[in-house]
């Protein structure tokens, strides 16, 4: 079973990641930066977790206005630092957890939790900055991570109570996890800053400070603070610190303080803090059995259907090269291009052999079994006249005639062209 082993709570400001590529480290402005890091990286090398899950939000990099969600967990393979607009920093991609994040996705969504998911997606300062700061990646990182990026930068945010609620439901899908795996968790975020607007540079030392204790003591007192109390008394783009409450939710009431730092070099004053947990001896352990149960409940049974492939988060992820491929067929360059010179196509893609095979043969049954999503099928379909029937036959194994007589309409040819006369003609003549 996996087992958390503590948390880490630090600000994730640029200025961390840029004194450390400046190799500002004996500068008297930056140098409390890295005193402050110094036991956290300390505590990590000597705890060694395997993940690290980091609460993070993401800075209009790799999450814009036209879908913003309010949790999104990361369910890639890797990730590689963001490009925010000077060229991306010189770290080596970190690995993601895949096995982790999906199991924690099925538990969040079967507590009703709703989430959104992402991959494919670079991690801009919001993870790389404190990420940087305390775990050496010289070699390569020491371990995974799972990303949770919150929407926190486009009001309504979600709220600091339902960040906590979050939490605790996080650790009980942490907790039954059923491989043996070293879990921590990351807070990112604040405190006392705003970037923007005629009050920017706006701090409160004196409340950060109240902040860190009520965090550690008394983190219910903090849940019905509103965003305008936190941006009123932290500045306005410190409300993002309801990420910690959601990483306090999820740890045992009483903690036991292992370090806590705090300095403010230039526009956002920069903790970090290390927590572990004290023994609970009134808590009711989970009952893992019942709760993995429960976070299958809705699939159960899906795999006894024959001839059925649910589009599961670890489907998503094995075969997201290939639906990645597909779905480009949506842009009409892309078709121009693809219709003109397939093999080249594939190569940019850089699709291996066998999904290769799949496309250039419409194996349409071979690319579902493979993880292709049939909406993508349907596109394939679309750009060159074949209709949804033809797809939905070759799949049963079956020919047109024989799967059209199984039909309604034993007439109807359709398919998601804009432009159907193509399929028209070819109805008519099955008609005929
Ligand atoms: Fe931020």
């Amino acid at each position: 079973m996996a087992t958390l082993i503590g948390a880490i709570a630090t600000s994730h400001t640029p200025t961390i990641g840029f004194a450390q590529d400046a190799a500002r480290r004996d500068d008297p402005a930056w140098k409390p930066i890295f005193k402050a890091y110094a036991p956290v990286k300390a505590w990590l090398d000597a705890n060694r977790p395997d993940v690290l899950l980091v609460v993070y939000n993401d800075h209009v990099t790799s999450f814009f206005f036209d879908h913003y969600s309010p949790f999104a967990l990361g369910i890639g393979s890797s990730y590689a630092p963001a490009d925010e607009g000077g060229g991306p920093r010189r770290l080596p991609p970190v690995a993601g957890h895949v096995e982790l994040a999906a199991h924690v996705g099925r538990c969040m969504v079967a507590e009703e939790f709703d989430l959104s998911f992402f991959q494919d997606k670079p991690l801009d300062h919001g993870v790389f900055s404190p990420l940087s700061a305390m775990w050496p990646c010289e070699n390569g990182w020491p371990g995974a991570i799972v990303p949770l990026q919150l929407g926190v930068l486009q009001c309504p945010v979600p709220t600091p109570r339902r960040c906590f609620r979050f939490g605790q439901a996080l650790r009980r899908a942490i907790d039954s996890f059923p491989a043996d795996l070293r879990v921590a968790l990351i807070a990112t975020g604040g405190l006392s800053h705003q970037v923007h607007g005629e009050r920017c540079g706006f701090n409160n030392p004196a409340w950060d400070h109240e902040f860190l204790d009520r965090f550690e003591s008394d983190p219910e007192s903090l849940l019905d603070v509103t965003l305008a109390e936190f941006a009123r008394r932290g500045g306005y783009e410190s409300a993002e610190v309801v990420m910690w409450l959601l990483v306090r939710g999820a740890l045992a009431k009483r903690l036991r303080r292992i370090h806590r730092a705090y300095c403010l070099p230039s526009m956002t004053a920069i903790a970090t803090a290390i927590y572990e947990e004290e023994p609970e001896p009134q808590a009711v352990p989970l009952d893992k059995v019942a709760y993995l149960a429960q976070s299958h409940h809705q699939t159960a049974g899906l795999e006894q259907l024959a001839g059925t492939y649910p589009f599961t988060l670890e489907a998503s992820v094995r075969a997201y090269r290939l639906n990645r491929f597909l779905h480009q067929l949506i842009d009409p360059a892309f078709r121009t291009r693809f219709a003109a010179d397939p093999q080249a196509c594939y190569a940019d893609a850089g699709l291996s052999d066998e999904e290769r095979r799949l496309v250039d043969g419409r194996d349409w049954i071979g690319m579902i079994r493979y993880g292709v999503i049939f909406f993508l099928l349907e596109k394939l379909g679309a750009m060159q006249g074949i209709s949804n029937l033809h797809i939905y036959a070759a799949m049963r194994g079956e020919t047109l005639e024989t799967f059209m007589q199984t039909r309604n309409a034993p007439g109807a040819l359709y398919s998601v062209a804009g432009d159907s006369t193509a399929i028209e003609e070819l109805g008519k003549k099955h008609e005929e």
